[in-house]
């Protein structure tokens, strides 16, 4: 019989740069494990923040102790403001003074920000060093940790500055949830759903019927959604690793989502998570209002998202200075606008996404006038 509590391997399948993600409970007390194989000397630098450093960093560096692995460490603050070109240069400063050659690997122990920077570092620091992704928020280990995109925020938006990096090993511990705030882990379960809304009917009813228990932490039902969400992640990338087509559908609601996100100052009046909801609502009522989408879909998402407790109205969020052409503002310096048109995830129903760059502007002027009255 299947040991529950084994970890679960998934493969992202990209020829040479093929790599495992492993799930499991109590993963970092034993990263060594799955690490030390991976390494070409037995030489490591993690990046972690302030507040996953009292967590789990100790019980990382005593993995690697007891496995003969040496480490060295940094230790960044915690927030979104880290995620720029200001510990870019910081970061492969100390690198560089700490004499790292092409076969030194990096460890990112924390979520989405200490990931996608500490990749996007590994990634030009002496042209490409290998990392390895240890994520420990539900977001970055259903979602940003997965797939090689790594980068920054500038001035001009979320993730401009970036590059496909893949890491050669994400290690998921899904005991690190214990220790994350609820809104966060509320968060990250929006980008866990939405792989039911883009191309998996079967796995939103079984959201529909478990996120009560995911939620509440029970180790079956949360191992599975992170399985699931991984399974899906790796199809999608090892079909598509530089989003030249299929890729695109996993930014189901982030077109609005990184809109809103600009609008509120990429500040805690609005987490990611929270943003991406919102947006897979709004995608699926243009959808809708396009003609594209039944009516009782649009109501489904809704009502499951408002059941868990993630926001279906921009009430409380937006104030008077939103409007719709700040908003549309925004989708226009989205990466993926090609020659001057927004591309938009829309949905013909749950599990059945597509993308388009046809909405008529009045129609989506329509809805979010509507969204930003409340
Ligand atoms: N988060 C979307 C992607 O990795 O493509």
């Amino acid at each position: 019989m299947t040991d529950p509590a084994a970890p679960i391997t998934v493969e992202v399948d990209l020829g040479e740069r093929a790599y495992n993600i492993v799930i499991g409970e109590g993963l970092i007390a034993s990263a060594a494990e799955h690490v030390a194989p991976l390494l070409a000397q037995p030489a490591t630098f993690i990046i972690t923040d302030e507040h996953l450093a009292g967590h789990w960093l100790a019980p990382l560096q005593a993995s690697l102790d007891a496995a003969g692995v040496g480490h060295a460490t940094k230790i960044l603050p915690a927030g979104e403001q880290t995620k720029s070109i200001g510990y870019v240069d910081e970061l492969t400063g100390w690198l560089l003074d700490s004499g790292i050659d092409r076969k030194t690997t990096l460890i990112a122990l924390g979520g989405g920000v200490i990931g996608d920077l500490t990749g996007f570092c590994a990634a030009i620091t002496l042209r490409g060093i290998p990392f390895i992704q240890i994520p420990t928020t539900l977001l970055a280990q259903v979602d940003s940790s997965v797939g090689g995109k790594t980068g920054v925020d500038t001035p001009h938006g979320k993730n401009l500055v970036g590059a496909f990096h893949q890491p050669k090993l994400v290690l998921a511990d899904t005991g690190s949830l214990d220790t994350l705030p609820w809104r966060q882990v509320l968060a990250g379960y929006a980008e866990v759903v939405k792989y039911g809304m883009i191309g998996d009917a079967g796995f939103f009813e079984w959201c529909e019927a478990n996120a009560g228990a995911l939620l509440a932490g029970d180790a079956g039902a949360r191992r599975y959604a992170i399985e699931a969400s991984c399974r899906a992640k790796a199809a999608i990338v090892a079909e598509d690793e530089r989003e030249s087509g299929r890729r695109a559908l996993l930014n189901l609601g982030h077109t609005f989502a990184h809109a809103f996100e600009a609008e509120a100052g990429y500040s805690d009046t609005l987490l990611h998570g929270e943003a991406v909801a919102l947006g897979c609502l709004a995608a699926f009522e243009l959808s809708r209002r396009l003609g594209l989408c039944p009516g009782q879909d649009v109501e489904r998402v809704r009502a499951h998202l408002e059941t868990v407790g993630l926001p279906v109205t921009l009430a409380g969020i937006a104030d008077a200075g939103w409007t719709p052409e700040a908003i549309v503002g925004h989708m226009g310096k989205d990466k993926k606008v090609d020659a001057g048109r927004i591309t938009f995830v829309l949905a013909r129903a749950i599990g059945d996404a597509f993308t388009t760059r046809d909405v008529d502007p009045d129609v989506l002027d329509g809805l979010l006038s509507e969204i930003l009255n409340h």
